[in-house]
């Protein structure tokens, strides 16, 4: 009987909030036609794109305001969709299907525009993310300036390991934006980080500035200089840049503890380990989440701290009680490799093995994208970080050395990946393979624009001082 009432309440509620819903007369604040005819409704959707841009922790808050108005919104439920497959969780997979089921429903009543988002979403749950971005791209040829689509091609090809893309679509678009479009600050910001991950370090600065000046919310344009300064060498001036600038990145979502983290990292390489850890304790890890961004920004420090011959106290204990849940996800290798640096060499061998194993099987099936990249570079990458746990370091050069190559694949930045590129070039060290480790700290620098940064100048001494005799297996406490 309850189950009935609810469904007559349900019928009622729907007819209601169709009213919200109405003919393509109205625009939303980056000029784009909405089917949302409710002029409150419509200045919640603008607030939730606009947190989508500004990685704005109200976002969700927003997005729910517009869908508890408008649930036949069918741009918004993709949204929710996919904003969840974002969060690279296999349990969030039967929302997202839910949100795509919710979309489907009102499908015929939206704008072509909102249609290809509902689309993008069917294509990311059906393991191809990559046809979501082609699909994205097909919005920005007829609507250039749909901020959104911009942001969420950006985004997934952030994820996919893209970042020529990334920078081609910005510049496809940019030309369409008029100066006083309210998304052309984020747009900035995005190309600042676009230009800054294919190497354009000081157009990248510039652009970052200027992202931040018209938007100063954009934490990710905020960001974007922070990595120009991580890329190139600079912690004192990436550190100048980030003070005083807190409350650009103060209203974000969990991405705050990731600049928290990019700050954490000036520390360590100016050799104030003692700050890193604070900020580890007070700022990078303050919620102690199972959420694979917080886990890799995480793991990610104690093991750059631990490389450079600093102890972390019990520090991974609770992330790697965490990730010993995570083996079976197999959302995203980048996340996996993450959860691998919590499991691999401490008390977690037996699910650090399961965690490798489940790579290997879904290297083997590749159904879908995140498959593939399972098998490259997740193999050889899961067994030289599992290899390099078990301190057989020849073992791990010779994996984490042929996972080099396809890296980039695993989505994120370079400053992220490098990581496991610190721990290519110690494996090779405390191997003693000095020719093949200087090769790649040679690399290393022609990537960086020829900034070289502490880590690598203290191998290079650690190198000079294996040919001439001296032990190479201890590393340096800076
Ligand atoms: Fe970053």
């Amino acid at each position: 009987m309850a189950f009935r009432a609810g469904l007559i309440l349900g019928a009622a509620q729907n007819i209601l909030f169709q009213a919200e819903i109405g003919p393509p007369m109205t625009q939303d604040i980056f000029g784009q036609e909405t089917s949302l005819s409710s002029a409150g409704t419509r200045k919640s959707w603008d607030a939730a794109q606009l947190g989508v841009l500004a990685h704005s922790a109200s976002t969700a808050e927003h997005l729910g305001a517009v869908l508890a108005a408008a649930p036949g919104f069918v741009l918004g439920q993709a949204i929710k969709g996919l904003s969840l497959l974002m969060l690279g969780r296999s349990e969030l997979l039967p929302m997202a299907r839910e949100a795509l089921k919710d979309a489907k429903a009102n499908y015929d009543s939206a704008l072509p525009r909102e249609q290809r988002y509902v689309d993008a979403l069917e294509a990311w749950l059906h393991g191809r993310p990559s046809r979501s971005i082609q699909i994205m791209e097909r919005v920005l040829t007829d609507f250039p300036t749909d901020t959104l689509a911009m942001k969420l091609s950006h985004g997934i090809r952030f994820i996919m390991g893209d970042p020529k893309g990334m920078r081609e679509s910005i510049e496809r678009v940019m030309p369409a934006y008029a100066p006083e479009h309210a998304g052309r600050g984020y747009l900035l910001g995005c190309y600042s980080f676009a230009l800054e991950e294919t190497g354009s370090y000081e157009k990248a600065e510039v652009t970052g500035r200027q992202a931040l000046w018209m938007a100063p919310d954009d934490a990710w344009g905020l960001h974007s200089v922070a990595h120009v300064h991580e890329m190139t060498g600079n912690a004192k001036q990436g550190l100048d840049w980030l003070e005083g600038r807190e409350e650009a990145w103060d209203h974000c979502n969990n991405f705050r503890y990731h600049v928290w983290w990019h700050k954490a990292l000036m520390h360590l390489d100016l050799g104030q380990a003692d700050k890193a850890l604070v900020l580890y304790d007070t700022e990078v890890r303050k919620d102690k989440t199972d959420d694979y961004r917080d886990i890799s920004n995480a793991t990610s420090l104690l093991m750059r701290l631990e490389l450079n011959g600093h102890a972390v106290g019990n520090r991974w204990e609770e992330l790697s009680e965490l990730c010993a849940n995570r083996t079976e996800d197999g959302s995203l290798i980048f996340a996996d490799l993450h959860y691998l640096l919590a499991l691999a060499g401490r008390d977690r061998k037996a699910e650090a093995r399961r965690l490798v194993t489940r790579i290997h099987e879904d290297a083997k099936t590749r159904n879908n994208e995140a498959q593939e990249r399972m098998a490259s570079p997740g193999c050889h990458a899961a067994n030289g970080l599992e290899a390099f746990g078990d301190g057989d370091y020849t073992l791990a050069f010779a994996h984490l050395t042929r996972a080099r190559k396809d890296m980039q694949l695993a989505g994120g930045s370079h400053a992220q990946r490098d990581v496991f590129e610190r721990m290519t070039i110690d494996a090779g060290l405390r191997a003693g393979e000095f020719d093949a480790a200087e090769a790649i700290l040679d690399d290393r620098r022609a990537k960086r624009a020829g900034g070289e940064d502490n880590y690598a100048l203290a191998r290079r001494e650690l190198i000079a001082a294996g040919r001439s005799g001296t032990d190479s297996q201890s590393m340096p406490a800076e």
